[in-house]
């Protein structure tokens, strides 16, 4: 059948604008494509918070850096995040204390603190504008509910607990905005993330560093040390691995692979809206549910924006994606009713088995930081601060709680296996299952997983009516992709991968894209 016919007949969705609104709000610095051979002494692959931290440190040093990302600057989870700053971990601190001890426990939270603290320093030193402030914290119930989640003893417990390890914290029995009871903590902070990271930017180039956009890592050698980048070689001394989920690099597939599988990516949503000045406190927020919910403000001149997350799901396990931002949206206007919702944004947290991430030396010479679950700001910073201390061979007082080399705890096991075991699962029961639909069954704006000229294929078609088709095979280790209606991208449920509906790769730990299939009549 004609194209032109198809397109006749059928009724374009209206594609929803997912831009964060920290990328509407701030004007992005441009950088080149890398197109020649270069030497550095220290390549960081990734421009998120983790890469531009650790560059900044490092041109302050004195080292020659250069950034390359494949896309633009702080364009994935950076960019798609609410910017809580915290040491409140997703893993409460009464958790930690279990699985820790007590010394351990207080030091996830004081890297939380140091972070903060630097981020602040940066600020102030860099003069970045970007509305950087220090706000309370508050653990409250859900709705305000003190009778949920064990009452006001449960939040009273956890207070105690964080002022007996040195926090400024209190127990708050009628909290503001919410109501019900709270842990509170003081010199949490907040700020606009898409500016900061800007002036960051600005600041590495301004000291002699490199970025480069458009510039992805194909590749590694040990020997002479180099990355391939867009073809070129680039010779370096040691490489910082800043890809949020982290790629091969210098070490070996197998290394690789056994890190990503203790690495569970998650989708998170956000949606942003006006508010009226002071209609909710400036300060962060998190309630009790699972999967939490998160709130946070950030001013304008003349209003507020509040900014209002939730409803994580492991990524490409979701059938109706919209759906989460929908709930998300009535979430949010049950809390602040006349709220006049602007932007609506997806993005991925990368947990571990144990609740801790991963920042370390991976293989000689290669610096990997992973796994912040929800703490990606703080734990970037802080894998910044600790990639400078492992490249100028400085001691670290972290460097062992957070090795990406320590071993799934007893506690973390249980979790490990269970993550781990989408993998089997989805490779065999999506191949099985029979969906032998034509392609002319896919809408404008509509993507699906059908048989194919004998393979399952991943069909999209775009509000002109055009159809693209792709092997549905993940190129890490081929699962199935699943749509994702809100983003429109192929998201994959074995390990997070996510690719676009071109079968470029957007996250990994796939690095190949989805190959197209012949389309020819
Ligand atoms: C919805 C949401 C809300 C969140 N809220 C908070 C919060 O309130 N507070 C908090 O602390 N954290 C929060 N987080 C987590 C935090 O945003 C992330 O953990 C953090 O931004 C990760 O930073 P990163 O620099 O490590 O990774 P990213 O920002 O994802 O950067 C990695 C970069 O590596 C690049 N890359 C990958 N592979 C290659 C390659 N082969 N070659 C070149 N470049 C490559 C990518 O293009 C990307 O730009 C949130 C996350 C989400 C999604
Ligand atoms: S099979 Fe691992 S991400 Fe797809």
């Amino acid at each position: 059948m004609d194209r032109a016919v198809k397109r006749d007949r059928r009724q374009a969705f209206t594609p929803l604008n997912t831009t964060p609104f920290w990328s509407t709000a701030a004007e992005p610095h441009r950088f080149p494509r890398l197109d020649r051979d270069l030497q550095v002494e220290i390549v960081v692959v990734g421009a998120g918070i983790t890469g531009l931290t650790t560059a900044y440190l490092l041109v302050l040093g004195g080292h020659s850096v250069a950034v390359f990302d494949r896309g633009r600057v702080a364009e994935r989870d950076s960019g798609h995040t609410s910017a809580h700053l915290t040491m409140v971990s997703d893993r409460r601190l009464s958790s930690l204390v279990r699985s820790w001890g007590r010394d351990r426990a207080r030091s996830v939270w004081d890297a939380g603190l140091t972070a903060i603290e630097r981020i602040e320093s940066i600020v102030r030193a860099e003069q970045i504008d970007c509305d950087f402030q220090y706000v309370p914290g508050y653990l409250h119930a859900v709705d305000g509910d003190a009778e949920r989640d064990g009452g006001p003893k449960a939040f009273e417990d956890e207070a105690s607990l964080a002022i007996d390890l040195g926090f400024d914290a209190a127990f708050v029995n009628d909290m503001p905005f919410i109501g019900g009871p709270a842990a509170a903590f003081e010199r949490q902070g907040r700020l606009h993330v898409s500016r900061y990271l800007s002036g960051l930017a600005r600041a590495i180039v301004e000291r002699g560093g490199r970025i480069f956009e458009h510039s992805e890592i194909e590749g590694a050698e040990a020997k002479p040390r180099s990355v391939r980048v867009n073809g070129k070689t680039v010779s370096c001394d040691r490489v910082v691995l800043a890809t949020h989920m982290p790629i091969v690099g210098l070490a070996s597939k197998s290394d690789t692979a056994r890190l990503q599988s203790k690495l569970a990516p998650y989708t998170s949503y956000v949606v942003a809206g006006r508010i009226g000045k002071g209609e909710v406190p400036d300060a962060l927020f998190w309630d009790t549910a699972d999967p939490y919910h998160y709130c946070r403000i950030q001013p304008a001149s003349s209003h507020d924006v509040m900014i209002f997350g939730g409803e994580d799901h492991k990524t490409g396990q979701a059938s109706h994606t919209a759906g989460c931002l929908k709930r998300l949206e009535e979430t949010a206007a049950g809390l602040v009713p006349g709220i006049d919702i602007t932007h609506r944004w997806s993005g991925q947290v990368i947990e571990t088995p144990d609740g801790l991430p991963y920042i370390g030396e991976i293989t000689p010479c290669q610096f990997t930081a992973t796994g912040f679950s929800g703490n990606g700001l703080t734990f970037g910073t802080l894998s910044g601060m600790m990639a400078v201390d492992w490249i100028e061979g400085k001691a670290n007082e972290w460097r062992s709680l957070f090795d990406p080399g320590r071993r799934v705890t007893s506690g973390g096991a249980w979790i490990y296996l269970k993550e781990n075991a989408d993998y089997p699962l989805y490779r065999v029961r999506d191949w099985l299952q029979e969906k032998a639909r034509s392609v002319d069954a896919v809408q404008p704006g509509e993507g699906q997983i059908l048989e194919y000229r004998g393979t399952k294929a991943a069909a999209f078609r775009d509000d002109q009516g055009v159809l693209s088709i792709l092997s549905a095979a993940c190129t890490h280790m081929g699962c199935l992709v699943a749509w994702n209606d809100t983003e429109r991208t192929w998201d994959c449920p074995c390990h997070g991968s996510r690719f676009d509906t071109n079968g470029r790769v957007l996250a990994g730990p796939a690095t190949e894209p989805l190959s197209p299939l012949d389309q020819s009549e």
